[in-house]
């Protein structure tokens, strides 16, 4: 499952990217909001106690910028947010960081490319091998503080 969700500033990117995600396989929940505004720090909450819960696999967190998410997101165990706004970027993050949260603003990209990133993200595969030392390492630092 994909959990999906946006604060105030990001309504419009999150019906655009739900309606594309409609049209193919994936099993998609929304977790707000509908267009009231919210603080995103809550709406991060939220979406990544699916994920640590185990009840979805990766999440879309939509705001403004994308940033004020992914900096909420990331202080979440387990959740290695990224925040993208280029195809390379949105696959990277996929095979070297095994990133389960992608972040973007709607006020940054247009819906089109948006949708692309998404598409590439759920995607692309986690490489393994070397990265996955260097993400136990981004792990063992969460552990630790
Ligand atoms: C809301 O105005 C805006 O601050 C928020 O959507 C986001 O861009 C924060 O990072």
């Amino acid at each position: 499952m994909i959990v999906i969700g946006c604060d105030h500033a990001a309504v419009s990117l999150k019906k655009a990217i739900m309606a594309h995600l409609a049209e193919q396989k994936w099993d998609l929940v929304d977790i707000g909001t509908d267009g009231a505004p919210c603080d995103y720090p809550d709406v991060a909450k939220s979406l990544c106690e699916k994920i640590q819960s185990g009840e979805a696999e990766k999440g879309i967190l939509l705001c403004g910028t994308g940033i004020g998410m992914s900096m909420a997101a990331n202080k979440m165990k387990g959740i290695r947010a990224a925040v993208c706004s280029d195809g390379f970027s949105a696959r990277y993050t996929r095979l070297h960081n095994d990133a389960n949260v992608l972040c973007m603003g709607e006020r940054v990209i247009g819906a089109g490319l948006a949708l692309e990133l998404v598409d590439i993200f759920l995607e692309t595969p986690f490489e393994g091998g070397r990265h996955k030392r260097r993400v136990d390492l981004i792990t063992a630092l969460e552990n630790n503080q």
